[in-house]
């Protein structure tokens, strides 16, 4: 029987055919607890937005102390203590020189500015014929319009093909699928080709390359070797088209870096934040760019104002939950307990690796991801909802991305808990049926 409707309506989610929700009371570190009482490790960080645990108390003080002396304030014409120390703090770990700040409200919408940030730009450089947007194959920027344009086509937004504007779309460094059947291993990175020409033929019309950064993270996990994104960025150099990386999911130490670009030693023209950002706390994001991007908006010429802003803009409350954030990386290990969880990844995975039901097994910093072999690869492979029941009834919050079984926890998972997640995972791999199936008919 098909479950009750419900006045909530939840994201992704097929009300006719998936699981009434799990009511949450409470969370507390690495745990999520249930209002029946039982406890789920997170292991996939809620969204992938938080990074030191749940209810930190440093975050959640600084949120009630910014609430009571300042909720919000309009951000056009006004400024506030919590947005400048915040831009501050920022500035002193982005990757130079990004250095100019525009605030946003989610990962979505700091694609957006990027994408207007980036058109504008070339209008305000007389060049408003660089108008198009290059995006890779398995993309994702977000859900809304401009940021679906530059994610890939999928089941996702094919309701929405209507609203999605034209991109030239190129192959993305998917080495265990090797879009021009290489082998990493002796490889020349020969992917990045099809960008190559499409720069060298059409770099007049074009505005910018947008990437996730060695990380294609709702594609299915992807790692990227770092010489893509190198190259990438000397195209873009080469050919005078901006790079927006969108570190939306990598940024915040998620990748062992406090940002993936580090990890490749380049600097894009524009990048998005958002996530991690708050520390999972609060929706804020941040745009972030070069002095040569923002000084060709700056200008006596009101046209070239940068004519977009949210309600929310620079909320206050969002900000302080980045500032304690940020101070929380100066005063706990934060770094080494990334480094352990890396080091774990790369141990445990070896032995995953193994596994006849697996077909490869990736790492980057504190991501590790499992493909699986299945008859329907894909987002809605039917491993999926069985894996989901499968982790959930053994205590842990695991969202496989269709045949992709990945493991992307708060940084202040502990060896054991992590040691927990993987020896569930091993046991699904023989104890759910349908991979079993899968398993038997290769
Ligand atoms: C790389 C990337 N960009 C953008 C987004 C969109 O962020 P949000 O869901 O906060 O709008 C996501 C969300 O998963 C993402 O992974």
């Amino acid at each position: 029987m098909a479950p009750k409707p419900l006045s909530v309506w939840h994201p992704f989610t097929q009300e006719a055919l998936d699981p009434q929700p799990v009511p949450i009371e409470r969370g507390e570190g690495v745990y999520l607890y249930t209002r029946d009482g039982r406890k789920l490790i997170d292991a996939i960080s809620s969204w992938w937005v938080n990074i030191h645990g749940h209810a930190h108390p440093q975050i959640a003080d600084a949120i009630a102390e910014q609430a009571r002396k300042l909720e919000h304030v309009i951000f056009a014409g006004f400024t506030h203590d919590a947005a400048e120390e915040l831009a501050w703090r920022l500035r002193r770990v982005l990757p130079q020189p990004l250095e100019h700040i525009f605030f946003s409200d989610d990962g979505s919408t700091a694609v957006e500015v990027a994408l207007k940030m980036a058109l504008q730009f070339w209008r305000n450089c007389g060049k408003s014929g660089k108008t198009r947007f290059v995006a890779l194959e398995h993309a994702y920027h977000g859900d809304t319009a401009g940021a679906m344009s530059v994610g890939a086509d999928s089941d996702f937004v094919a309701a929405f093909q209507e609203l999605r504007f034209p991109v030239y779309r190129v192959p993305s460094a998917y080495c265990f699928r090797c879009p021009v059947g290489k082998e990493r291993a002796t490889c020349d990175i020969d992917c990045i080709g099809p960008l190559t020409r499409l720069l060298e033929e059409r770099h007049e019309e074009i505005a910018a390359v947008i990437v996730e950064p060695l990380l294609q993270g709702a594609g299915g996990m992807i790692v990227h070797p770092v010489e893509f994104l190198q190259r990438v960025r000397e195209l873009c150099t080469q050919y005078d088209v901006l790079l927006i990386a969108d570190e939306v999911l990598t940024g915040f130490g998620r990748c062992g870096k406090m940002f993936a670009c580090e990890l490749a030693g380049i600097v894009p023209d524009i990048m998005c934040l958002s996530k991690g950002l708050t520390g999972g706390f609060l929706p804020l994001a941040a745009t972030v760019c070069t002095p040569a991007v923002y000084e060709t908006f700056r200008s006596t010429d009101r046209s070239r104002t940068f004519f977009h802003g949210h309600s929310y803009t620079a909320n206050p409350l969002g900000c302080a939950a980045a500032i304690a954030s940020l101070k929380i990386f100066d005063s706990e290990p934060v770094f080494e307990r990334i480094a352990a969880i890396e080091k774990t990844h790369r141990q445990e995975m070896q032995s995953l690796a193994k596994h006849p039901a697996v077909a490869d097994v990736r790492t980057i910093g504190t991501v590790m991801a499992v493909e699986l072999r299945a008859d329907d690869p894909g987002y809605f492979s039917e491993l999926r909802p069985a894996l989901y029941d499968f982790y959930l009834n053994k205590g842990v919050l695991l969202r496989p991305l269709g045949n992709v079984v990945y493991i992307l926890p708060p940084y202040v998972i502990t060896g054991e808990q992590l040691h927990y997640v993987y020896d569930v995972i091993a046991e699904s791999l023989d104890r759910v049926p349908r991979i079993a199936a899968a398993r038997a008919s290769q």
